[in-house]
């Protein structure tokens, strides 16, 4: 029999525990660098953002040692890392949750989807060299840093899925925050209301911007990053009015923006640019800004 004194110290004891300092992910942020959580994860999917401190991640049980070089810019060292999916053991996901956003500091936003995170195990870099970005990490590029956080896939990890991703790259400089989302649900403005009902050729063009383009460039009602400053609306006043420039800017924007960070499309076929046109003429005719 279980005397009442201890039935009641199990739930204080559970309570106590719940309540720890240890607990991920935090409620409130321990320093600046710390990676939000937010969306469908179980400990946010009240709409709050949670916090992960850097010390925290680095005390989690699958955080583990490569040594390599983390992106063909960077010199080899030794990385220490955090497989996601074994960041998510820690930090579970609600029901419905199939996707990760990675949010970055300059509003990049990439999706990996969550089957292909689990096939490949795209890490999380936490050290370069045993250093924290405060101890010196290295610039991906003059114009693009790698901190606060950091992601890249590594043959140690996981196989490469050579087939992509329809939602762009998966790999991500200056992280801040990992929102969990529903990937129907976020990319719904994309399929309904006035773009319902797109012709073939623009159906094309829909899946060219939402893989080459929504990095860095809002869609509908704002979905995906906005590094660029010019949203779909923008876009589509340049596909539609101004052409020529559209089509040189998207193959090769170096030329007109010497610093950019958006990258030629040199590989873009004269039918796919014509997917992509129809695709923002048609949004415009149908009011989408
Ligand atoms: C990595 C981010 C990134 C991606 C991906 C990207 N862009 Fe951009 N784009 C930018 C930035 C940043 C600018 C603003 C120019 C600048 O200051 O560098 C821009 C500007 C533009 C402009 C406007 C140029 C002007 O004169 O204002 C067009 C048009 C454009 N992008 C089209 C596209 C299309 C179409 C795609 C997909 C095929 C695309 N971009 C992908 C970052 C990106």
């Amino acid at each position: 029999m279980i005397r009442p004194a201890v039935r009641l110290a199990v739930p204080l004891l559970a309570l106590a525990a719940g309540l720890s300092a240890g607990e991920l992910p935090r409620a409130s942020p321990a320093a600046a660098d710390d990676l939000r959580v937010s969306g469908l994860f179980q400990s946010t999917a009240d709409g709050s953002v949670k916090y992960l401190p850097r010390s925290a991640l680095l005390a989690l049980p699958g955080v583990t040692h490569l040594h390599e070089k983390p992106a063909d810019s960077i010199a080899a060292a030794d990385l220490t890392v955090l497989p996601i999916p074994r960041l998510l053991e820690a930090v579970p996901l609600a029901p419905g949750a199939d996707g990760l956003v990675l949010v970055c500091s300059d509003r990049w936003e990439t999706m990996m989807p969550l089957d292909l995170a689990r096939t490949v195990h795209p890490y999380l870099m936490l050290e370069y060299a045993g250093r924290t970005p405060a101890q010196g990490w290295p610039r991906f590029s003059p114009v693009e840093g790698l901190a606060p956080y950091y992601s890249n896939w590594s043959p140690a990890l996981g196989p490469r899925d050579a087939s992509g991703t329809p939602y762009g790259e998966f790999d991500a400089t200056q992280i801040v925050e990992i929102r969990a989302v529903n990937m129907r649900e976020r990319y719904a403005p994309f399929y309904s209301g006035p773009l319902a009902h797109l012709s073939p050729e623009a159906s094309e063009g829909r899946k060219l911007f939402i893989k080459e383009c929504n990095m860095c460039h809002p869609g509908p009602q704002g979905v995906g990053g906005n590094t660029s400053q010019r949203p779909i609306a923008v876009l589509e006043v340049h596909a539609t009015l101004n052409a020529a420039y559209f089509r040189r800017m998207v193959t090769n924007p170096k030329q007109f923006f010497p610093q950019t960070v958006m990258p030629t499309h040199e590989y873009f076929t004269p039918q796919m640019m014509s997917q992509l046109v129809a695709f923002l003429t048609e949004a415009r005719a149908a009011g989408v800004n």
